[in-house]
C-alpha cells in the first residue's frame, strides 16, 4: 500500500449576504463528492470553507435590517451551514471570514508583502457620499445616462442604452445609499503589485495546476500585461484594518481567499493531529485543492498564487474551475420559478437526487450544466431506483423468505465479479479526474449488466419450482453482493443510501477496499425500501415556492426597481426615413466575448461585420455570464455610431438586444442564412 495522501480541499467561500442556491450547490456538492472520494480510498483528506463575511454590502444590509453586521453574518451563517449539511455537504470545517485566525493572518501575509516591496500607495479620485460620509463604489451612484439621457442608471453604464461610462460622466449623479448628490474625494490607496509576479504566474498557470482553458484564458491577461491591485478601502467599512494604516481597511477580496487557511488554522487549533505549517510551508507535501467557478478565476488563480508567493507560503497544487448552472436550458430565473434556494428545494425533494444528478452530468470542464427538471425525474428514477436499488428489492424478499436472510456462500458467476473488480480503477481514477459523469456511466453500465443477468436467471420462477431453492439462493446471494459493490462504487455521491444499505446488508461502513472481498455465511439485517421515485409533483411544487419566494421578496422591497422597464419608456418621438436610413444596421458575428476585468455589468465583443472586425463593449454580462457561449452567434449591430472612448478601451459601435434588463436581455438574432457585413434594410 502507498501511504496515503494529504489533501486540503476548499470550495468558495459564499457570501454572508445572500442564501444558498442550487448554483452554488453545484460547486459544494462538487467538492463534498470528491472530498469523501478521497476518504473512502485512505487518504487524509481535510475539507474547509466559511462564510465570506466582509465588504458594504454586508455593511449597508445589516443597516437596513437594524442589526449589527455581526448579528447578520451569525444568522446567514446558521442558516447556511443547515443548508449544507442537509445537502451531506460534510465540512470538516465551516468557519467566517469575519474571525482572529483570519485578522492574523492577513496581517502576517499584507506585512510580509509590505516589507518585500510588493506594496504601492497612490491617490484615488472617487465620488463620495457627503451624507453618510463613505466612498461610493460604482454600484452605489445612480444618475442620467450622459448618453441617452435616461434616469436612475448606475454608476458605470446604461441599461437603456447599453453605454458604458465612468461614474463621473453620470449626470446628476445621486448616492443610491443615501440619495445625497456626491462629490469627488481624494484618498490614498495601497495596492498589491501583481507585476512582480508575472513571471511566476506566467510559469505556474502552465504547470499543470489549471484545466487548459482556464489557462488560455489567463493566458490572455498575462500576455497583456498585469496590473496593480487595489486592495484598501476607506472606512466606514466591515471588514479587518490594515494594520499601522487607522481608517483603511483591506479589500474583501484580499481577506477571502485568506480566509481558507484561516478555516483550517481554526480546525488546526483544536486538532492536535493536524499542523498546519505541514499543510501551508513554502516546503509543504500536502496537496491543496480549491473548488470554485468560473467567474472568480482571477482572484484565485492570478491574485492568490502571487499573494502566497509574496508572503512565503506554498501555492495550490490545483484550482478546480466548473461552469454555471442553467435550469431547463436557460439562466436561473426568479420569474420562471427557476431561481432555486437549497432550503426551497430541501422542502420538496431528497439531496441524493440532486447529487445524483450533477454527478451525473459533471465532466472536468468548465461548461455550464443545465438541470433540465424532466430528465431529472428521468435519470434519477430510472437509474437510482430502476437499477440500483431494484437489485435489492428483487433479491432480498427470496434470502429472507427461503433462507432466514443469511446470504449463501459461493459465486453464482465469477465473470460478473470479476467484471466489477476491473472496472474499480477505471471508476478510481475518473473520481480522481472530477470526470464524475464517466465515474456514474461506468456504475450504472455495471447496473445494467447486473440486471440483465438476474433477469435471465429469474430467481422469481425457479422460486416457484420443486428442488430449486438452492439456485435461487445462490442468484440472490450474489444479487445482494453486486448490489454491495454498487454502494460501494457510489457511496461518495450517496452517502445517505449507503449508510441506509449498510445497516441493511449488516457490515460496518463501507470503504473503496471493500469492493474487493463478497458477503458469505452472511446474515442480513430486515430490508426496507431504500429509495423512492422522484414524484414529478414535487418538482412542480418547488417551482411554484420559488416564485411565491419572490413575490413574498418583492413585496418586502416595494416591487422591483424596474430599471429600464418598457412600460415606463417614455413615447419615442418620430423619425423621418432620412434619419433612419442614416443609421448603419448590420449583421455581425460574435467572434469573441468576454467579460471586462474592473466591470461589472460589461461584455467586450469582437465582432465581425464582413470586412472588417469592432471592438465593442456592451452592458449585457448580467444576462451572459458565461460570455464563451456568444461566440459565434450572430447579432445585429450599429455600424456607424460614433467611436466612445471608455474606461475600458474604444467602443465602435453597439449590439442590440431587447429587454427589461438585468437577467432578462435578449440579444437580437438574424434568421440562419445571414452573412456578417449585410446591411439591414
Ligand atoms: N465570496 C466569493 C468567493 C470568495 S472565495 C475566497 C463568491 N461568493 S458567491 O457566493 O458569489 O459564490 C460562491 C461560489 O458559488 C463561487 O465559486 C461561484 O462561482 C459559485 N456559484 C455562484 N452561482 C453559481 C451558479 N449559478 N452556478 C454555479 N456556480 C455558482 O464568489
Ligand atoms: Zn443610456
Amino acid at each position: 500500500m502507498s501511504e496515503p495522501r494529504k489533501i486540503l480541499v476548499t470550495s468558495a467561500l459564499p457570501y454572508a449576504n445572500g442564501s444558498i442556491h442550487l448554483g452554488h450547490m453545484l460547486e459544494y456538492i462538487q467538492t463534498d463528492m470528491w472530498t469523501r472520494f478521497q476518504k473512502h480510498r485512505g487518504n487524509q483528506c481535510i475539507y474547509v470553507c466559511a462564510d465570506d463575511a466582509h465588504g458594504s454590502a454586508i455593511m449597508l444590509r445589516a443597516e437596513k435590517e437594524g442589526i449589527t453586521p455581526e448579528q447578520l453574518i451569525a444568522n446567514v451563517q446558521a442558516e447556511h451551514s443547515a443548508d449544507f449539511a442537509e445537502f451531506l455537504v460534510d465540512f470538516d470545517n465551516f468557519h467566517s471570514t469575519h474571525a482572529e485566525e483570519n485578522r492574523e493572518l492577513s496581517s502576517q501575509i499584507y506585512l510580509k508583502l509590505r516589507d518585500a516591496g510588493h506594496i504601492s500607495t497612490r491617490s484615488v479620485t472617487q465620488y463620495f457620499d457627503p451624507e453618510k460620509k463613505m466612498f461610493l463604489a460604482d454600484r452605489f451612484i445612480k444618475g442620467t445616462c450622459p448618453k441617452c439621457g435616461t434616469e436612475d442608471q448606475y454608476g458605470d453604464n446604461c441599461e437603456k442604452c447599453g453605454a458604458t461610462y465612468a461614474p463621473t460622466d453620470l449626470k446628476d449623479p445621486k448616492s443610491a445609499i443615501s440619495g445625497a448628490t456626491p462629490v469627488l474625494r481624494d484618498s490614498q490607496h495601497f495596492f498589491f503589485k501583481l507585476p512582480d509576479f508575472q513571471q511566476m504566474l506566467q510559469t505556474w498557470t502552465r504547470s499543470g495546476t489549471l484545466q487548459d482553458a482556464v489557462a488560455n484564458k489567463l493566458a490572455e491577461w498575462l500576455d497583456s500585461g498585469l496590473q496593480e491591485w487595489d486592495i484598501s478601502r476607506d472606512a466606514p467599512y466591515f471588514g479587518f484594518e490594515i494594520p499601522g494604516e487607522p481608517g483603511k481597511y483591506f479589500y474583501v477580496w484580499l481577506d477571502a481567499p485568506i480566509g481558507y487557511m484561516a478555516s483550517f488554522k481554526n480546525l488546526c487549533d483544536r486538532t492536535p493531529e493536524l499542523d498546519f505549517d505541514a499543510f501551508w510551508a513554502k516546503d509543504s507535501t500536502a496537496e491543496v485543492y480549491h473548488f470554485i467557478g468560473k467567474d472568480i478565476v482571477n482572484f484565485h488563480a492570478l491574485f492568490w498564487p502571487a499573494m502566497l508567493e509574496g508572503a512565503g507560503f506554498r501555492k495550490p497544487t490545483g484550482i478546480n474551475v466548473h461552469g454555471y448552472l442553467t435550469v431547463n436550458g436557460q439562466k436561473m430565473s426568479k420569474s420562471r420559478g427557476t431561481f432555486i434556494k437549497a432550503r426551497t428545494y430541501l422542502d420538496h425533494l431528497s439531496p441524493e437526487y440532486l447529487r445524483y444528478y450533477y454527478a451525473a452530468k459533471l465532466g472536468r470542464g468548465v461548461d455550464d450544466l443545465d438541470l433540465n427538471l424532466e430528465d431529472f425525474v428521468q435519470k434519477v428514477n430510472s437509474d437510482l431506483v430502476g437499477k440500483v436499488v431494484n437489485i435489492a428489492s428483487r433479491c432480498a424478499g427470496f434470502i429472507h423468505k427461503g433462507n432466514a436472510g443469511v446470504l449463501v456462500a459461493g459465486n453464482a458467476a465469477p465473470e460478473l465479479t470479476d467484471a466489477f473488480l476491473a472496472a474499480a480503477p477505471s471508476i478510481a481514477d475518473a473520481y480522481e479526474n472530477r470526470d464524475f459523469a464517466r465515474a456514474m456511466r461506468e456504475i450504472m453500465a455495471l447496473a445494467d449488466r447486473a440486471n440483465a443477468w438476474i433477469a435471465d436467471k429469474a430467481p422469481w420462477s425457479l422460486a416457484k419450482q420443486e428442488g430449486k431453492q438452492d439456485e435461487v439462493q445462490a442468484i440472490c446471494a450474489l444479487g445482494i453482493n453486486l448490489f454491495r459493490q454498487l454502494v460501494i462504487f457510489l457511496k461518495p455521491v450517496l452517502p445517505l443510501l449507503a449508510a441506509d444499505a449498510e445497516a441493511f446488508l449488516n457490515v460496518a461502513p463501507l470503504t473503496w477496499n471493500d469492493h474487493q472481498t463478497l458477503l458469505s455465511n452472511h446474515q442480513l439485517n430486515e430490508f426496507k425500501p431504500l429509495m423512492t421515485r422522484i414524484d414529478a409533483t414535487k418538482v412542480q411544487a418547488m417551482i411554484d415556492a420559488s416564485k411565491e419566494d419572490l413575490a413574498a421578496s418583492q413585496t418586502d422591497t416595494g416591487g422591483p426597481s424596474g430599471n429600464g422597464e418598457l412600460a415606463k419608456d417614455p413615447l419615442s418621438p418620430e423619425i423621418d426615413f432620412d434619419a433612419f436610413a442614416a443609421v448603419d444596421l448590420r449583421v455581425a458575428l460574435i467572434v469573441k466575448a468576454e467579460a471586462v476585468e474592473g466591470a461589472d455589468k460589461l461584455l467586450r465583443l469582437t465582432l465581425d461585420i464582413g470586412d472588417e472586425q469592432r471592438n465593442v463593449f456592451s452592458g449585457i454580462k448580467s444576462a451572459y455570464p458565461d460570455p464563451a457561449k456568444l461566440e459565434g452567434r450572430l447579432t445585429m449591430m450599429i455600424a456607424n455610431l460614433k467611436p466612445r472612448k471608455m474606461r475600458f478601451g474604444i467602443s465602435e459601435g453597439m449590439v442590440m438586444a431587447a429587454g427589461p434588463g438585468g437577467e432578462e436581455i435578449y440579444l437580437l438574432s438574424p434568421d440562419s442564412g445571414a452573412k456578417p457585413g449585410q446591411r439591414i434594410k
